[in-house]
Parts: C-alpha cells; sequence; structure tokens
C-alpha cells in the first residue's frame, strides 16, 4: 500500500537539508510531494518558479518525489491531494516552537492531518536557507549545503545583483 505524504515549505531556496528530509520520507511514503508555497510576511529572493525549477532539478533522479506549489491554507491543499500526512524537518530545540504551533494550527483546523516530524542529519543541523544566502552574498563556498545548481543560481543571483 503507498501512502502520499506532502512536505510543504518555501524552499527560498531547497538546501542539502531538505532533500535529506525528503529523501528519508520518501522511504516510508510514496509519492512524496514537496509542495512549495509562498509566505506573504517573508521576503523571498527567489520566485515561485525559481524556486519550483530548483526542487524540481534536485528530485530529478528521485521516481517517488513530485514537486508543486500551491497557494493558500495547507491543509486545503493536502485535503486536495487525498492526503493525511504532512512531513516536516526538525533541526533543532529552536525548531521546536515553532513547528509546534504550526502542527497544532494544522490540526485544530482540520483534525484528520498529522504532522510527521524527520530529525535532519547531524550534518545538516545548522543549514538554513538564510544562511546559505548570507554566505554565497560574500562570496562563500555554500558547496557542501546545497546542490550545485543551487550553488550556481545563488551565485549568479548575487553577482547579478552586485552589478545593479
Ligand atoms: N534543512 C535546511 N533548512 C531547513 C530545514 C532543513 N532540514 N528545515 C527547515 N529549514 C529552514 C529553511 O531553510 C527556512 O530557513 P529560512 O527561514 O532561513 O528561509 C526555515 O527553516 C523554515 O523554512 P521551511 O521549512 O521552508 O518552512 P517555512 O516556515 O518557510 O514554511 C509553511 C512554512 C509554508 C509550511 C507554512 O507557513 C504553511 O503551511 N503555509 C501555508 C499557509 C497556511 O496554511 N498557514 C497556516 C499554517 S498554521
Amino acid at each position: 500500500m503507498s501512502t502520499i505524504a506532502i512536505y510543504p515549505g518555501t524552499f527560498d531556496p531547497i538546501t542539502l537539508g531538505h532533500m535529506s528530509i525528503a529523501q528519508r520520507a520518501a522511504t516510508i511514503f510514496s509519492p512524496v510531494v514537496v509542495a512549495i508555497t509562498e509566505m506573504p510576511d517573508k521576503e523571498e529572493t527567489f520566485s515561485l518558479k525559481e524556486r519550483y525549477d530548483m526542487v524540481f532539478e534536485a528530485f530529478r533522479d528521485n521516481d517517488n518525489i513530485i514537486v508543486e506549489s500551491f497557494s493558500g491554507l495547507l491543509v486545503d491543499y493536502v485535503k486536495s491531494k487525498g492526503a493525511s500526512v504532512v512531513i516536516r524537518g526538525m533541526r533543532a530545540i529552536a525548531d521546536f516552537e515553532y513547528e509546534f504551533q504550526l502542527a497544532l494550527a494544522n490540526r485544530k483546523l482540520s483534525p484528520s492531518i498529522e504532522t510527521l516530524f524527520f530529525m535532519t542529519d547531524n550534518e545538516y543541523l545548522f543549514i538554513s536557507s538564510s544562511m546559505v544566502k548570507s554566505i554565497a552574498k560574500h562570496h562563500g563556498d555554500i558547496s557542501s549545503f546545497v546542490p550545485h545548481h543551487v550553488a550556481y543560481k545563488l551565485h549568479t543571483h548575487f553577482a547579478d545583483t552586485r552589478e545593479k
């Protein structure tokens, strides 16, 4: 029996930490839908289309990982996919309060949806999209944090921004 799971986020941009969570989830659930959305109160670096393209490329070789984008409430999107499992990654205690709030709010909105947490691999514990962007902005080496195509995109983006 295959059970669909949704892994939502802004993925601005996707990191190796996110990839590790999705790929581990895909050993248990099938398919895993990596679902990209906008967060109006978060200033995004890359457009939805750019983030989608980067995520799509990241999972090109993963047969049971699908990439989609959505707008509106996560619970409505999850229901529209006929799913009842949401995957989130937990990096450290610092993530707990935010993730706890998110999971409880989603449960209140839709009690049939369960949020499951995957502990992030040790090597990715400290990675965040903002941190990677900050390093890229200052010409630092981000090759151990993001896939090659994302590193290229980040360096191009910040080079273009500097030229303007
Ligand atoms: N590896 C690397 N980074 C990770 C990570 C991992 N395993 N897990 C989390 N992160 C980082 C991200 O890089 C991101 O860093 P940043 O803040 O520097 O950009 C941060 O943790 C959180 O990002 P993400 O996991 O993508 O979550 P989010 O907070 O951007 O997304 C949504 C939250 C989209 C799931 C949530 O807002 C949502 O469901 N929105 C839809 C609307 C809705 O339903 N709202 C009501 C919800 S109660």
